[in-house]
C-alpha cells in the first residue's frame, strides 16, 4: 500500500504548540504537508500568552526538513481567526486542512460555574472553531477541496462532572461538524470530529496510572487519515486513545407509533421507546425526517 502523503497540502493546526496539536503538526509535516503551527501559548486555563511553544514546533519541523510557519493569534476572536488563515494564505497560498484543536479548561461543578468560566471556554473551543473555520471555509469552497477535523470530547458526548461549560462547547462542535458536513458536501469539503484521550498537560493529573499508555502520538494516525484526500467519510465522530479507535454516532430507536398517544401510553410503552434493537443512524436532519415519515405512513 502507498503511504498517505500530503505533498503540497497546506494544513492549519490550532493550539499546536504542545500536546495533541503538536503531534498532529509534526506528523503532517513529516508526510509532506506545509504547516501553520498556531498557538497562543497561554496556560491550561487560557491566561497569558507566549510565542515560544509554537516557534519550538516550527523549529522541530524545520530541523527535520519540513516547512512550517508559526502563528500566535488567539482563536477566540474573529480577528484572530482571520489572521491565522491569512498566515496560511500569505505563506503557502492555499488551505487544504484545518484541525481545530486549541483548548482550555475552566472546570467547576455547575453550582460553582460562573459566566466568566462559561464565556472563556465557549470562546476558545466553540466560537474559536467558528472564527477559524469561516475564513478557511471560503478558501476551501473556492478550491473545491477541504478537510476539517474538530476536537470534541467524551465530556460533551457522554457527560463528565464539573465540565458543563467544556461539555457544552464540545457537543456544540459536534453540531458544527454535522451541519458543515451537509453544507460542504457539494464542494468536496469533508468535516469530521474526534473525541480523544491522551496524556497532555491538560490531563496529566487526571488520567492516573494508565496515562503513559495514552500518548498524543496514538491519536494522530486517525486524524491524518481524516484529513487525507482519501478520507471516505464526512460528519463522523470517533473516540480514540492509546491505539483504540471507535466510532461514536447518534442513533434513533425504532420507537413506537400511536396516533392516540397519551402520557399513560408513553409510561406503559417506555421500554419499547427506549429499546435499542433496530435503531438507525440518520445522516442528516432530513434523513431523520424521512425515517419519521416512513414510520407514520
Ligand atoms: P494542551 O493544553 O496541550 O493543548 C491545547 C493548546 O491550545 C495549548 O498549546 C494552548 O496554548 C492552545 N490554546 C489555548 N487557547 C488558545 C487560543 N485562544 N488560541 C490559540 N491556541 C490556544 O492540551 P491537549 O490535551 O493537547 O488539548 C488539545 C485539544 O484536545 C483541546 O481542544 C482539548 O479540549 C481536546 N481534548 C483533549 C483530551 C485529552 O485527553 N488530552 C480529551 C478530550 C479533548
Amino acid at each position: 500500500m502507498v503511504d498517505l502523503g500530503f505533498d503540497g497540502k497546506v494544513a492549519i493546526i490550532t493550539g499546536a504548540g504542545g500536546g495533541l496539536g503538536r503531534s498532529h503538526a509534526l506528523e503532517l509535516a513529516r508526510r509532506g504537508a506545509l504547516v501553520v503551527v498556531n498557538d497562543l501559548g497561554g496556560s491550561v486555563d487560557g491566561t497569558g500568552s507566549d510565542t515560544t511553544a509554537a516557534q519550538a514546533v516550527v523549529d522541530d519541523i524545520t530541523a527535520a526538513g519540513g516547512d512550517a510557519v508559526a502563528n500566535y493569534d488567539s482563536v477566540a476572536t474573529p480577528e484572530g481567526g482571520r489572521a491565522i488563515v491569512q498566515t496560511a494564505l500569505d505563506r503557502f497560498g492555499r488551505i487544504d486542512i484545518l484541525i481545530n484543536n486549541a483548548g482550555i479548561l475552566r472546570d467547576a461543578s455547575f453550582k460553582n460555574m460562573d459566566p466568566d468560566k462559561v464565556g472563556a471556554v465557549l470562546d476558545v473551543h466553540l466560537r474559536g472553531a467558528f472564527n477559524v473555520t469561516q475564513p478557511a471555509w471560503e478558501q476551501m469552497r473556492t478550491q473545491n477541496y477541504g478537510r476539517i477535523v474538530n476536537t470534541s470530547s467524551g465530556a460533551g458526548l457522554f457527560g463528565n462532572f464539573g465540565q458543563t461549560n467544556y461539555g457544552a462547547a464540545k457537543m456544540g462542535l459536534v453540531g458544527l461538524t454535522r451541519v458543515l458536513a451537509v453544507e460542504g458536501a457539494k464542494n468536496n469539503v469533508k468535516v469530521n470530529a474526534i473525541a480523544p484521550v491522551a496524556k497532555t498537560r491538560m490531563t496529566e493529573d487526571l488520567l492516573g496510572p494508565i496515562a503513559d499508555k495514552l500518548l498524543p502520538e496514538s491519536v494522530t494516525p486517525l486524524v491524518v487519515f481524516l484529513v487525507h484526500e482519501d478520507c471516505p467519510v464526512t460528519g463522523d465522530v470517533y473516540s480514540l486513545g492509546g491505539g483504540r479507535v471507535a466510532r461514536v454516532f447518534v442513533g434513533v430507536t425504532k420507537g413506537i407509533v400511536d396516533p392516540g398517544l397519551t402520557a399513560e401510553t408513553v409510561r406503559d410503552r417506555f421500554g419499547e421507546i427506549r429499546d435499542e434493537e433496530g435503531y438507525e443512524v440518520p445522516t442528516s436532519m432530513n434523513d431523520e425526517l424521512r425515517l419519521a415519515l416512513k414510520a407514520l405512513s
